[in-house]
């Protein structure tokens, strides 16, 4: 007898820009950008070409991200009460709320692609 498994993919890769240069444009170096994709806001920001990508209200209270700021340290910092959370993970490291939500994403010729 054959068993098959089956994966299931929601998700969905959306490609932001037509080639790397644009991309670098678009998205000034450590500046954060609101970007809608589908139904779906991220903010993405990037580090040289190191790009990040992340839910759009933070997780405590649910300030617009896009108004924070990146700081030396990987992480985007909400204006409001200055909680950090680290743009790799996601984890909260400064602060008392739950991770911030976190997009895998990679700078390609083609573009920035984005899985949501
Ligand atoms: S709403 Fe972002 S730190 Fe409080």
């Amino acid at each position: 007898m054959l068993e098959f498994t089956i994966f299931y993919s929601l998700m969905k890769t959306f490609v932001l820009g037509d080639n790397k240069e644009q991309v670098l444009e678009l998205i000034p170096n450590k500046k954060i950008k609101t970007v809608q994709l589908g139904a779906t806001k991220v903010c993405v920001t990037r580090d040289g070409e190191e790009f990040f990508v992340f839910e759009t209200l933070c997780p405590h209270r649910k300030a617009s991200l896009n108004q924070g700021f990146i700081n030396g340290m990987q992480e985007v910092v909400c204006h409001l009460h200055e909680y950090r959370f680290d743009l790799r993970t996601g984890q909260v490291t400064s602060g008392s709320c739950p991770d911030l939500k976190i997009f895998q994403s990679e700078l390609t010729e083609n573009g920035l692609k984005i899985q949501i």
